[in-house]
Protein backbone atom coordinates (compact mmCIF):
# COMPACT_ATOMS: atom_id res chain seq x y z
CA UNK A 1 0.00 0.00 0.00
CA UNK A 2 1.23 3.59 -0.39
CA UNK A 3 0.10 7.03 0.62
CA UNK A 4 -0.89 9.24 -2.30
CA UNK A 5 -2.16 12.84 -1.81
CA UNK A 6 -5.01 14.72 -3.59
CA UNK A 7 -2.54 16.25 -6.16
CA UNK A 8 -0.73 12.59 -6.88
CA UNK A 9 2.00 13.45 -4.82
CA UNK A 10 3.02 10.19 -2.89
CA UNK A 11 4.52 10.16 0.25
CA UNK A 12 7.74 8.25 1.32
CA UNK A 13 9.43 10.71 3.66
CA UNK A 14 9.19 11.16 6.81
CA UNK A 15 10.54 14.12 8.98
CA UNK A 16 10.71 14.01 12.84
CA UNK A 17 11.40 16.61 15.25
CA UNK A 18 12.65 14.63 18.34
CA UNK A 19 13.12 17.66 20.27
CA UNK A 20 12.15 21.40 20.44
CA UNK A 21 15.60 22.10 22.10
CA UNK A 22 18.70 23.50 20.72
CA UNK A 23 21.95 24.37 22.13
CA UNK A 24 21.84 27.29 19.72
CA UNK A 25 20.18 30.15 19.31
CA UNK A 26 20.45 30.86 15.29
CA UNK A 27 18.76 34.53 15.13
CA UNK A 28 16.47 33.15 12.36
CA UNK A 29 15.22 30.34 14.05
CA UNK A 30 15.22 31.43 17.60
CA UNK A 31 14.62 34.43 19.99
CA UNK A 32 17.79 35.04 21.99
CA UNK A 33 16.14 33.96 25.38
CA UNK A 34 14.84 30.71 23.96
CA UNK A 35 11.54 29.54 23.79
CA UNK A 36 8.88 28.05 26.04
CA UNK A 37 9.83 24.37 25.22
CA UNK A 38 7.66 21.56 25.31
CA UNK A 39 6.82 19.79 28.43
CA UNK A 40 8.65 16.57 28.64
CA UNK A 41 5.55 14.38 29.13
CA UNK A 42 4.45 15.31 25.90
CA UNK A 43 7.44 14.43 23.60
CA UNK A 44 7.13 11.61 22.18
CA UNK A 45 9.67 8.50 23.58
CA UNK A 46 12.04 6.47 21.39
CA UNK A 47 9.41 3.49 21.54
CA UNK A 48 6.67 5.90 20.26
CA UNK A 49 8.48 8.02 17.55
CA UNK A 50 9.19 4.19 16.22
CA UNK A 51 5.46 3.14 16.38
CA UNK A 52 4.49 5.53 14.06
CA UNK A 53 7.67 5.19 12.05
CA UNK A 54 6.19 1.78 11.59
CA UNK A 55 3.08 2.08 10.86
CA UNK A 56 4.16 5.30 8.29
CA UNK A 57 6.47 2.61 7.03
CA UNK A 58 3.63 -0.23 6.25
CA UNK A 59 2.16 2.55 3.71
CA UNK A 60 5.62 3.25 1.89
CA UNK A 61 7.12 5.72 3.59
CA UNK A 62 11.40 4.51 3.35
CA UNK A 63 13.22 7.53 4.19
CA UNK A 64 13.23 9.11 7.29
CA UNK A 65 15.01 12.02 8.45
CA UNK A 66 15.37 12.77 12.25
CA UNK A 67 15.38 16.98 12.88
CA UNK A 68 15.01 19.06 15.91
CA UNK A 69 15.57 21.70 17.74
CA UNK A 70 19.36 19.95 18.11
CA UNK A 71 18.55 16.08 17.45
CA UNK A 72 21.75 15.16 19.07
CA UNK A 73 20.79 17.13 22.24
CA UNK A 74 17.91 14.26 22.99
CA UNK A 75 20.20 11.60 25.48
CA UNK A 76 18.32 8.58 23.48
CA UNK A 77 19.57 9.93 20.21
CA UNK A 78 21.43 6.69 19.35
CA UNK A 79 18.58 4.51 20.63
CA UNK A 80 15.91 6.53 18.23
CA UNK A 81 17.90 5.67 15.25
CA UNK A 82 18.86 2.33 15.90
CA UNK A 83 15.14 1.83 16.66
CA UNK A 84 14.38 3.57 13.24
CA UNK A 85 17.08 1.74 11.10
CA UNK A 86 15.71 -1.84 12.35
CA UNK A 87 12.03 -1.07 10.78
CA UNK A 88 11.44 -3.11 7.94
CA UNK A 89 11.28 -1.00 4.55
CA UNK A 90 12.65 1.50 6.39
CA UNK A 91 15.92 2.42 3.82
CA UNK A 92 17.67 5.34 5.34
CA UNK A 93 17.34 7.45 8.38
CA UNK A 94 19.43 10.61 8.12
CA UNK A 95 19.62 13.01 10.36
CA UNK A 96 19.81 17.19 9.91
CA UNK A 97 22.64 19.35 12.97
CA UNK A 98 24.40 21.70 13.99
CA UNK A 99 27.42 19.50 14.86
CA UNK A 100 28.12 20.85 18.48
CA UNK A 101 27.93 16.88 19.60
CA UNK A 102 28.94 15.03 16.44
CA UNK A 103 32.40 14.80 17.37
CA UNK A 104 31.35 12.18 19.77
CA UNK A 105 28.09 10.88 18.95
CA UNK A 106 29.03 10.47 14.63
CA UNK A 107 30.81 7.01 15.15
CA UNK A 108 27.95 5.60 17.79
CA UNK A 109 25.02 7.07 15.33
CA UNK A 110 26.76 5.21 12.54
CA UNK A 111 26.91 1.99 14.44
CA UNK A 112 23.40 2.43 14.98
CA UNK A 113 22.21 2.60 11.65
CA UNK A 114 22.26 6.52 10.83
CA UNK A 115 23.38 7.20 6.87
CA UNK A 116 24.12 10.44 6.42
CA UNK A 117 24.41 14.18 8.26
CA UNK A 118 22.96 17.08 6.81
CA UNK A 119 25.11 20.53 9.04
CA UNK A 120 24.16 23.68 9.11
CA UNK A 121 26.88 25.81 7.93
CA UNK A 122 26.06 29.95 7.64
CA UNK A 123 29.52 31.55 7.61
CA UNK A 124 32.93 30.46 7.59
CA UNK A 125 33.83 33.59 9.66
CA UNK A 126 34.21 32.25 13.55
CA UNK A 127 32.85 35.63 15.12
CA UNK A 128 30.02 36.03 12.73
CA UNK A 129 29.34 31.85 13.38
CA UNK A 130 29.13 32.79 16.59
CA UNK A 131 27.03 35.90 16.48
CA UNK A 132 24.29 33.81 13.85
CA UNK A 133 24.70 30.63 16.04
CA UNK A 134 24.19 33.06 19.39
CA UNK A 135 27.60 31.60 20.67
CA UNK A 136 28.56 28.28 18.80
CA UNK A 137 32.59 27.76 18.45
CA UNK A 138 33.07 26.74 14.29
CA UNK A 139 35.85 24.78 15.56
CA UNK A 140 33.43 22.27 17.07
CA UNK A 141 31.40 21.96 13.79
CA UNK A 142 34.83 21.28 11.67
CA UNK A 143 35.38 18.71 13.86
CA UNK A 144 32.42 16.89 13.64
CA UNK A 145 32.17 17.44 10.22
CA UNK A 146 35.55 15.43 10.48
CA UNK A 147 34.10 12.88 12.57
CA UNK A 148 31.08 12.36 10.31
CA UNK A 149 33.63 12.10 7.26
CA UNK A 150 35.57 9.02 9.61
CA UNK A 151 32.47 7.54 10.29
CA UNK A 152 31.60 7.54 6.43
CA UNK A 153 28.28 9.11 7.17
CA UNK A 154 28.27 10.45 3.51
CA UNK A 155 27.19 12.64 1.47
CA UNK A 156 27.35 15.09 4.02
CA UNK A 157 24.99 18.28 2.92
CA UNK A 158 26.24 21.72 4.55
CA UNK A 159 22.78 23.98 4.80
CA UNK A 160 23.57 27.61 4.18
CA UNK A 161 20.87 30.10 4.87
CA UNK A 162 21.16 32.72 2.94
CA UNK A 163 20.86 36.33 4.87
CA UNK A 164 21.05 39.96 2.53
CA UNK A 165 23.80 41.81 5.04
CA UNK A 166 24.95 39.04 7.09
CA UNK A 167 26.05 36.14 4.79
CA UNK A 168 25.21 36.82 1.21
CA UNK A 169 28.74 38.09 0.76
CA UNK A 170 29.57 34.55 1.94
CA UNK A 171 28.18 32.60 -1.32
CA UNK A 172 31.00 32.43 -3.30
CA UNK A 173 33.70 30.92 -0.43
CA UNK A 174 30.98 28.77 0.26
CA UNK A 175 30.75 27.34 -3.08
CA UNK A 176 34.38 27.29 -2.75
CA UNK A 177 34.34 24.42 -0.40
CA UNK A 178 32.56 21.83 -3.22
CA UNK A 179 35.87 22.09 -5.31
CA UNK A 180 38.07 19.77 -3.25
CA UNK A 181 35.83 18.26 -0.32
CA UNK A 182 32.91 16.01 -1.70
CA UNK A 183 30.27 17.57 -0.02
CA UNK A 184 26.88 19.40 -1.02
CA UNK A 185 26.12 23.04 0.04
CA UNK A 186 22.71 24.08 -0.27
CA UNK A 187 21.91 27.75 -0.29
CA UNK A 188 18.70 28.24 1.10
CA UNK A 189 15.91 30.91 0.90
CA UNK A 190 15.10 32.74 4.53
CA UNK A 191 11.61 32.07 5.10
CA UNK A 192 9.65 34.20 7.25
CA UNK A 193 8.53 31.48 10.02
CA UNK A 194 8.44 32.88 12.99
CA UNK A 195 11.51 35.30 12.46
CA UNK A 196 10.01 38.96 11.50
CA UNK A 197 11.05 40.61 14.53
CA UNK A 198 14.59 42.40 15.77
CA UNK A 199 17.53 39.89 15.57
CA UNK A 200 19.15 42.77 17.82
CA UNK A 201 22.13 45.37 16.71
CA UNK A 202 24.26 44.81 13.40
CA UNK A 203 21.47 42.16 11.68
CA UNK A 204 19.49 43.29 8.97
CA UNK A 205 15.98 44.56 9.57
CA UNK A 206 12.99 42.83 8.32
CA UNK A 207 12.46 44.10 4.39
CA UNK A 208 16.21 43.82 3.79
CA UNK A 209 17.47 40.24 4.91
CA UNK A 210 15.80 38.39 1.94
CA UNK A 211 17.57 37.55 -0.75
CA UNK A 212 16.46 35.10 -3.82
CA UNK A 213 17.91 32.23 -5.28
CA UNK A 214 17.72 34.02 -8.69
CA UNK A 215 20.08 36.61 -6.77
CA UNK A 216 22.04 34.06 -5.01
CA UNK A 217 23.07 32.46 -8.64
CA UNK A 218 24.09 35.56 -10.09
CA UNK A 219 26.33 36.51 -7.37
CA UNK A 220 27.75 32.87 -8.55
CA UNK A 221 28.01 33.23 -12.27
CA UNK A 222 31.85 33.76 -12.49
CA UNK A 223 31.82 29.87 -11.42
CA UNK A 224 30.17 28.77 -14.51
CA UNK A 225 28.00 26.46 -12.42
CA UNK A 226 26.91 23.24 -14.82
CA UNK A 227 23.83 21.25 -14.10
CA UNK A 228 24.44 18.19 -12.24
CA UNK A 229 23.27 15.05 -10.89
CA UNK A 230 21.16 15.21 -7.63
CA UNK A 231 22.15 13.43 -5.02
CA UNK A 232 20.10 11.06 -3.40
CA UNK A 233 17.58 12.97 -0.70
CA UNK A 234 18.29 16.66 -2.12
CA UNK A 235 14.49 16.75 -2.17
CA UNK A 236 13.60 20.85 -3.39
CA UNK A 237 17.00 21.45 -4.05
CA UNK A 238 18.22 22.44 -7.72
CA UNK A 239 21.71 21.08 -7.85
CA UNK A 240 24.62 22.55 -10.19
CA UNK A 241 28.48 22.07 -10.02
CA UNK A 242 31.39 24.14 -10.41
CA UNK A 243 32.91 22.12 -13.50
CA UNK A 244 36.01 19.80 -12.12
CA UNK A 245 34.48 20.03 -8.45
CA UNK A 246 33.99 17.26 -6.31
CA UNK A 247 30.64 18.33 -4.57
CA UNK A 248 27.84 20.58 -5.32
CA UNK A 249 26.29 23.33 -5.10
CA UNK A 250 22.67 23.16 -4.82
CA UNK A 251 19.29 25.68 -4.66
CA UNK A 252 16.60 25.85 -2.37
CA UNK A 253 13.73 28.44 -2.75
CA UNK A 254 10.45 28.02 -0.99
CA UNK A 255 9.18 30.73 -1.80
CA UNK A 256 9.97 30.05 -5.84
CA UNK A 257 7.42 27.77 -7.94
CA UNK A 258 9.00 24.52 -7.75
CA UNK A 259 9.30 24.09 -4.01
CA UNK A 260 5.39 22.52 -3.59
CA UNK A 261 5.23 20.12 -6.68
CA UNK A 262 7.38 17.55 -5.95
CA UNK A 263 6.63 17.46 -2.21
CA UNK A 264 6.98 13.87 -1.11
CA UNK A 265 6.36 14.01 3.11
CA UNK A 266 4.90 14.50 6.36
CA UNK A 267 6.42 15.55 9.17
CA UNK A 268 5.88 14.79 12.89
CA UNK A 269 6.27 16.83 15.85
CA UNK A 270 8.37 16.33 18.98
CA UNK A 271 5.03 16.18 20.86
CA UNK A 272 3.10 13.90 18.54
CA UNK A 273 1.20 16.65 15.84
CA UNK A 274 1.74 15.28 12.03
CA UNK A 275 2.09 18.07 10.28
CA UNK A 276 1.12 18.06 6.63
CA UNK A 277 2.78 21.15 5.44
CA UNK A 278 5.78 22.94 6.89
CA UNK A 279 4.51 26.52 5.62
CA UNK A 280 0.71 25.87 6.46
CA UNK A 281 -0.31 25.57 9.97
CA UNK A 282 -2.51 22.37 10.61
CA UNK A 283 -1.59 19.32 12.15
CA UNK A 284 -3.22 16.15 12.80
CA UNK A 285 -2.58 14.56 16.88
CA UNK A 286 -1.66 10.86 17.11
CA UNK A 287 0.12 11.07 20.48
CA UNK A 288 -3.20 10.95 21.97
CA UNK A 289 -3.89 7.20 19.76
CA UNK A 290 -0.41 6.06 20.70
CA UNK A 291 -0.84 6.21 24.18
CA UNK A 292 -4.66 5.14 23.75
CA UNK A 293 -3.20 2.26 21.53
CA UNK A 294 -5.52 3.17 18.94
CA UNK A 295 -4.93 2.89 15.10
CA UNK A 296 -2.67 5.00 13.98
CA UNK A 297 -2.94 4.50 9.98
CA UNK A 298 -6.33 6.37 9.66
CA UNK A 299 -4.47 9.26 11.31
CA UNK A 300 -1.61 9.49 9.10
CA UNK A 301 -4.29 9.15 5.94
CA UNK A 302 -6.11 12.20 7.29
CA UNK A 303 -2.25 14.13 7.19
CA UNK A 304 -1.73 13.36 3.51
CA UNK A 305 -5.29 14.25 2.75
CA UNK A 306 -4.71 17.47 4.47
CA UNK A 307 -1.63 18.25 2.21
CA UNK A 308 -2.09 21.16 0.49
CA UNK A 309 -1.77 21.91 -3.44
CA UNK A 310 0.71 24.81 -1.93
CA UNK A 311 1.82 27.58 0.78
CA UNK A 312 1.06 30.92 0.92
CA UNK A 313 3.49 32.75 1.84
CA UNK A 314 3.40 34.98 -1.16
CA UNK A 315 0.08 35.70 -0.31
CA UNK A 316 1.86 36.58 3.02
CA UNK A 317 0.05 33.91 4.86
CA UNK A 318 2.92 33.19 7.45
CA UNK A 319 2.35 30.03 9.52
CA UNK A 320 2.50 30.93 13.47
CA UNK A 321 1.44 27.89 15.07
CA UNK A 322 5.01 27.18 15.39
CA UNK A 323 8.82 28.35 15.22
CA UNK A 324 11.01 26.23 13.05
CA UNK A 325 12.31 24.81 15.92
CA UNK A 326 9.17 22.70 16.85
CA UNK A 327 8.94 21.79 12.97
CA UNK A 328 11.98 20.81 11.86
CA UNK A 329 12.65 22.46 9.15
N1 LIG B 1 14.56 29.74 6.85
C1 LIG B 1 15.23 28.76 6.21
N2 LIG B 1 15.81 27.73 6.83
C2 LIG B 1 15.72 27.68 8.16
N3 LIG B 1 16.19 26.79 9.05
C3 LIG B 1 15.83 27.19 10.28
N4 LIG B 1 15.12 28.32 10.22
C4 LIG B 1 15.04 28.65 8.90
C5 LIG B 1 14.44 29.71 8.19
N5 LIG B 1 13.76 30.67 8.80
C6 LIG B 1 16.96 25.61 8.68
C7 LIG B 1 18.43 25.82 8.82
C8 LIG B 1 18.94 24.69 9.58
C9 LIG B 1 17.78 23.78 9.71
C10 LIG B 1 17.72 23.16 11.06
O1 LIG B 1 16.62 24.55 9.51
O2 LIG B 1 19.03 25.63 7.58
O3 LIG B 1 19.97 24.06 8.82
FE1 LIG C 1 19.25 25.38 16.71
FE2 LIG C 1 19.17 24.69 14.16
FE3 LIG C 1 17.51 26.57 15.05
FE4 LIG C 1 20.15 27.07 14.87
S1 LIG C 1 18.73 26.62 13.16
S2 LIG C 1 18.82 27.55 16.63
S3 LIG C 1 21.03 25.13 15.38
S4 LIG C 1 17.48 24.45 15.63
Amino acid sequence: MTLTDHFGRSITYLRISVTDRCNLRCVYCLPEKGIEWQARENQLSAEEIARVTASMSQVGVKRIRLTGGEPLVRADIVEIVARLASIPGIEEVSLTTNAMLLEKLAQPLADAGLKRVNISLDTLDADKFKRITRGGEIDRLWRGIAAAESAHLSPIKLNTVVVNGLNADELSALARLTIENPWHVRFIELMPVGNAQNWGAGFPSLIDRYISVQEMQTRLSHYELEPAMTPTGNGPARTFQIPGALGTVGFISPLGEHFCQNCNRLRLTADGFLRPCLLLDGEVNVRGALRANEPLLPLIQNAVDAKPKGHELLSQHYPESRRMAQIGG
